[in-house]
């Protein structure tokens, strides 16, 4: 049987959430990944350094050997002399929502320039920025696009800060990370590889595959997945695995989120080797991540066998993507 072993993947963007769910969530996360950047959107966010402090020891309580890269929650007044203790606390990233983009961003940012003295303060404490590039009120399809002349001038007005254009979703995106310098980079996730809009709403809605940034055309698909197989060191894996239980998402207010931890190096394994790629799989999930974040890339491995199984109806009452289809590459336990 196929066997293919890379070094031990990072996902560079993951919702860990709270409570018992979280414990289900770091258990599943630590058979794949060797380390997580955390995102902060918690209730209440994670905000201040004893808040970054307190997380991390739930998450390493949990008992794993995954380890936690934690961010903390850009708010509208969070004060830039805070950026220091952030750091020492063990913050390596913060995280920026627009107001109201996506799931508990109701206390995001409402004008981006009012955000800019944090982001003075963390590029002098070379905390990384990720970004959630979306701007409000514009149409769902329209909103990722409008983002990117703000990318553009928070490079410009801060060209030591590196940034990250989280979950990207567009071909236009795509293009204004490559046009700016080493200090910009871009995370792709596994649904925004493989689905477009007409998998969220094509007369009926299907609300395991809504995200936000929603995901896009056939045309922007296929330009993510010529990035990711070109072997940009720009580009690299954030999952974006953000689970909610089923109930919340068949409700009447479904929150966006797409839960594909479990999945998520199968599909990836199978889209690189149907693509002719396979040998450029580990840096995408393994490498370029770590290089941007500048860290040693993980000591031990991880294998995948080419042997078919079905992905479960649920993870502990999240649905996963690709729930109950049938996949090719499945990961071998440790
Ligand atoms: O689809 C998403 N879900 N996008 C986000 O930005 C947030 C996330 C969540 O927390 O559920
Ligand atoms: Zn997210």
């Amino acid at each position: 049987m196929q066997e293919l072993t890379i070094i031990r993947p990072d996902d560079f963007h993951t919702h860990l959430r709270q409570g018992d769910l979280m414990k289900d969530l770091v258990r599943e996360t630590s058979k794949s990944f060797g380390r997580v950047l955390v995102m902060p959107n918690t209730i209440p966010p994670v905000v201040t350094p004893d808040d970054v402090r307190a997380y991390k020891k739930e998450l390493q309580d949990v008992g794993t050997d995954l380890d936690f890269l934690m961010t903390f929650k850009i708010m509208p007044n969070l004060d830039p002399s805070s950026m220091t203790a952030l750091k020492e606390a063990g913050a390596v990233a913060g995280k920026f929502y627009p107001v109201g983009v996506t799931t508990h961003s109701e206390d995001g940012v409402a004008n981006i320039e009012s955000s800019y003295e944090v982001f003075e303060a963390m590029q002098e404490q070379d905390l990384i920025l990720c970004l959630h590039g979306e701007v409000p009120g514009v149409e769902d399809l329209e909103r990722e696009h409008a983002f990117l002349p703000q990318l553009k001038k928070i490079h410009e007005n801060f060209p030591r800060l590196r940034i990250i254009l989280e979950h990207t979703s567009t071909k236009a995106a795509v293009e204004m990370v490559q046009s700016l310098g080493d200090k910009v980079a871009a995370t792709i996730t596994v649904h925004h590889l493989l689905l477009t809009t007409s998998d969220v709403r094509n007369g009926e809605f299907h609300p395991h595959n809504f995200c936000a940034p929603i995901c896009k055309s056939e045309s922007d698909r296929k330009a993510l997945v010529e990035t990711v197989l070109s072997g940009n060191p720009k580009f690299f894996l954030g999952t974006d695995s953000a689970p909610h239980l089923k109930e919340n998402k068949e409700g009447d207010h479904p929150k966006p989120g797409v839960y594909t931890t479990p999945v998520a190096l199968p599909l990836l394994a199978q889209l690189f080797e149907e693509n002719g790629k396979l040998d450029h799989l580990e840096n995408f999930t393994s490498v370029f991540g770590a290089n941007f974040y500048e860290l040693e890339k993980n000591s031990d491995t991880m294998s995948l066998k080419k042997e078919e199984w079905s992905v479960p109806s649920d993870y502990f009452g999240v649905v996963p993507l690709k729930a109950l289809e049938k996949l090719t590459w499945s990961v071998i336990k440790n």
